[in-house]
Order: C-alpha cells, then sequence, then structure tokens
C-alpha cells in the first residue's frame, strides 16, 4: 500500500565531537526537493518567505512560539518557529535567528522546508500546515554510550515513565510553552531519569498525545538503550537523559528520514496503523 511506502533515506553523518555542544547546535535541514522550484531570485514568493523569515527571527525574543502566514494565493507562505520550553528568550532567538539564515541559505528556491537545531526548529511552506500531525522528516541524535549494566530494567521503565509524562502532558493547559513538559526520577538510588516532552501549540491535545507517542516509538527504536536521546519531529519532540548532567560530550545523529509528508490522507492512515502498534507497546 501506497501509506506504508517509506520514502526514507538514512543518513549517516558522523559528527564526533569531543567539546560540549552549543544548546542552539544544528541538528538537520530538509528542503523539499520535488516542490515546485521558485522561478527566480525576486519573485513575489521570495520577498514572502524573506518577510516571514525576518519576522519570526525578530519575534522570537518575545515567546517560544509564533506562527504567521504572508502573501496572498500562489505567493502565500506559512511559518513558524518552536523554542524548547525550557531555552530563555536570549538563546531562543539566538537560535532562531541562526535557523532562519541558514534555512534562506541551504534551502534557496525551494517552497518548502524545515530546519532543527537542538533548542529550536524553523519551517515555512506554501501550504497550510499548523494544525496537521505530521512525523516526517525527524532527526534524532544520542549518546554513543550505552546503559549501564547495573541500569536494570531500564527499556520497561523508560517505556513507563514517558507514557505517564505523555498523559501528564496532555493534562496541561496551552501557555507559554504548551505541552511542554519535564520530569526527573531518581530510580535506585542511583541514577537521574530526565524525560522531556513537548508539543507545538496548534496540535489539539489527542493529536499531541499521538504524536509524542510516535516519536517516542522512533526513539526507543534508534537508542533506547543510550545514556541520552533526543528526536525531533514537525509537531513534537521527545528526549531522555540520565547522564546525570548537562554534560552531554559525544553527539551523534544517528539517522534521519528525508521525507517530507505533505498529504493529510496518507498520512492519517499511516498514523492510524503506527498509533495502533505504540499504544500496543506502551500499553496502553
Ligand atoms: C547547508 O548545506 C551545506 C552543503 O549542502 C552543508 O554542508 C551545510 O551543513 C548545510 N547547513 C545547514 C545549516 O543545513
Ligand atoms: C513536496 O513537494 C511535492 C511537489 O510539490 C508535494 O507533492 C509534496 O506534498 C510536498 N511535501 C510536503 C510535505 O508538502
Ligand atoms: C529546481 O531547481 C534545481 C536547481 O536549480 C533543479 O536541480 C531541480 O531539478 C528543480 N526542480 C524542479 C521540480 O524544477
Ligand atoms: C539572489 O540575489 C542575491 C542578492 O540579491 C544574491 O546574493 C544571490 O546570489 C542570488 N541568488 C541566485 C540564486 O541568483
Ligand atoms: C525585486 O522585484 C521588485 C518588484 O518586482 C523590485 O522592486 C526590486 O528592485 C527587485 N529586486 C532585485 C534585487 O532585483
Ligand atoms: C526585524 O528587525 C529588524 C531589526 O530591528 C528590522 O530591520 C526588520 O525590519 C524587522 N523585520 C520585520 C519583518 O519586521
Ligand atoms: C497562527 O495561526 C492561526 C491559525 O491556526 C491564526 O489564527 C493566527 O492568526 C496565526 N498567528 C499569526 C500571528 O498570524
Ligand atoms: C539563557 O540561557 C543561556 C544558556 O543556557 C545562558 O547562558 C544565559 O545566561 C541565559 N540568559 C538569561 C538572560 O537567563
Ligand atoms: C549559528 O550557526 C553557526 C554555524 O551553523 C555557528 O557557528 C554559530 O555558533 C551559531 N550561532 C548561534 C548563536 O547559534
Ligand atoms: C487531530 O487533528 C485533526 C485536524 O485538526 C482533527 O480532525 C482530529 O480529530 C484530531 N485527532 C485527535 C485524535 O484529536
Ligand atoms: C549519577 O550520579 C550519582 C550520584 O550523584 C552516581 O552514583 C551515578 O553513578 C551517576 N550516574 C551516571 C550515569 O553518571
Amino acid at each position: 500500500m501506497e501509506t506504508t511506502k517509506k520514502l526514507s533515506a538514512l543518513f549517516c553523518l558522523f559528527f564526533i565531537s569531543n567539546q560540549a555542544v552549543s544548546e542552539s547546535e544544528h541538528m538537520e535541514t530538509f528542503c523539499n526537493k520535488s516542490s515546485r522550484n521558485t522561478t527566480s531570485n525576486n519573485t513575489t514568493f521570495n520577498t514572502n518567505l524573506n518577510t516571514l523569515l525576518s519576522t519570526l527571527s525578530n519575534q522570537s525574543s518575545f515567546a517560544n512560539y509564533y506562527n504567521l502566514t504572508t502573501g496572498l494565493a500562489s505567493d502565500t507562505v506559512h511559518g513558524m518557529f518552536l523554542c524548547i520550553g525550557d531555552v530563555n528568550r536570549t538563546s531562543c532567538n539566538a537560535c532562531v535567528k541562526n535557523a532562519t539564515i541558514e534555512i534562506a541559505k541551504n534551502c534557496t528556491n525551494h517552497r518548502e522546508a524545515i530546519i532543527y537545531y537542538f533548542s529550536c526548529m524553523v519551517r515555512y511552506s506554501d501550504k497550510f500546515f499548523l494544525s496537521t500531525l505530521e512525523t516526517k522528516p525527524n532527526a534524532f541524535w544520542s549518546s554513543t554510550d550505552p546503559i549501564p549494566k547495573s541500569f536494570g530494567k531500564f527499556g520497561q521503565r523508560l517505556s513507563d515513565k514517558m507514557g505517564e509524562v505523555i498523559v501528564r502532558s496532555s493534562l496541561l493547559s496551552s501557555s507559554f510553552t504548551p505541552y511542554y513538559l519535564q520530569d526527573t526520577t531518581r530510580f535506585d538510588g542511583q541514577y537521574n531519569l530526565q524525560s522531556v516532552v513537548q508539543c507545538s501549540p496548534h496540535l489539539d491535545s489527542g493529536n499531541c498525545t499521538t504524536c509524542l507517542k510516535l516519536a517516542f516509538q522512533e526513539l526507543t527504536h534508534c537508542c533506547g538503550d543510550q545514556l541520552w536521546a533526543f528526536i525531533f519531529t514537525p509537531k513534537c519532540l521527545v528526549s531522555f537523559d540520565t547522564s546525570n548532567s548537562s554534560s552531554m560530550s559525544i553527539y551523534l545523529p544517528r539517522s534521519t528520514s528525508v521525507s517530507i509528508r505533505g498529504d493529510n490522507k496518507l498520512l492519517g492512515g499511516m498514523v492510524l496503523a503506527v498509533a495502533a502498534s505504540v499504544f500496543a507497546h506502551l500499553g496502553l
């Protein structure tokens, strides 16, 4: 079936660094290569896009989330940014400013694109996307150090804890950092498990929950046996960390799926199918 066709490819970007990574570090950029090219360097669309990116950049000193639409008819551009809930205005602004510059530079002549950083994401498209649940393209990073054997039944604990955090996040009312929830729990007096979830504010809470479950499923799949891991999808993010501190010293982007999905019918079918297996997986 068309819906199960995974237009994905693996990148192995071996970006190993021994320095502490700045929280505004870049993760991944996706430009929709198949979308219609903007025809020249100076179309109305491009002008609208530049205005939109500049506005997003400016607005990021005031809030952790903003969306807007510029232009009319075929020259319309929709855009948004989202900063992670615990990122302050200064860092949010720095991250979004960088992201808007990079996305304009790297996705020249593309009518839609997403860029992910560790502390923010920026997206624009010629199609309205704000309230749609999408899971691709995503980017995930994790440590390269596996969970020590001494942690015991870590997979089960992670799954239980994240399930609980996801349920709690769905009860949050939207606010300045909508749906952002961070939980730290100590296990066996041995390690702290920090869990973070956040949705894009335009998702309703039902779709937020689905988004988080799908993202967490991907995260367990790729990196559930690592000391920490982080996944950013177009509508939500999930991370966990057992490394006790922010001194996460080695970052390795594991792989990313490069398809940008836009067809709601396809997506709806796919999400329902996968969601069922996630619920089963989480025992919910
Ligand atoms: C921009 O594209 C260049 C070349 O394709 C790549 O090396 C660079 O990492 C990209 N930068 C960002 C922020 O995506
Ligand atoms: C990417 O562009 C193609 C061609 O315009 C379009 O069919 C597809 O829906 C786009 N992807 C997304 C996520 O919008
Ligand atoms: C868009 O432009 C790029 C480079 O200018 C070209 O390689 C690509 O084939 C074009 N895509 C479409 C759909 O016209
Ligand atoms: C578009 O114009 C800017 C200056 O206005 C120039 O720096 C850039 O190289 C141009 N890009 C293309 C693809 O022509
Ligand atoms: C772009 O187009 C606008 C209006 O069509 C024009 O005023 C402006 O001078 C053009 N800019 C460049 C760099 O060509
Ligand atoms: C963003 O702020 C800069 C500097 O204050 C200003 O020059 C620019 O016009 C602003 N952009 C928009 C779209 O308001
Ligand atoms: C954000 O999107 C919503 C539509 O979902 C719209 O009502 C609202 O005006 C947008 N915000 C801005 C600043 O354009
Ligand atoms: C914002 O966060 C950054 C990074 O965590 C920190 O260096 C900076 O001092 C903070 N700024 C303010 C005003 O709190
Ligand atoms: C912006 O990005 C560049 C390279 O992509 C990086 O060197 C720089 O530190 C970033 N600045 C901020 C404030 O994120
Ligand atoms: C998800 O969002 C769509 C579009 O806004 C809505 O029709 C649907 O009912 C939502 N699903 C859930 C589970 O809330
Ligand atoms: C976390 O800290 C505790 C004590 O503060 C220590 O016993 C434990 O080994 C640390 N765990 C990791 C993974 O560093």
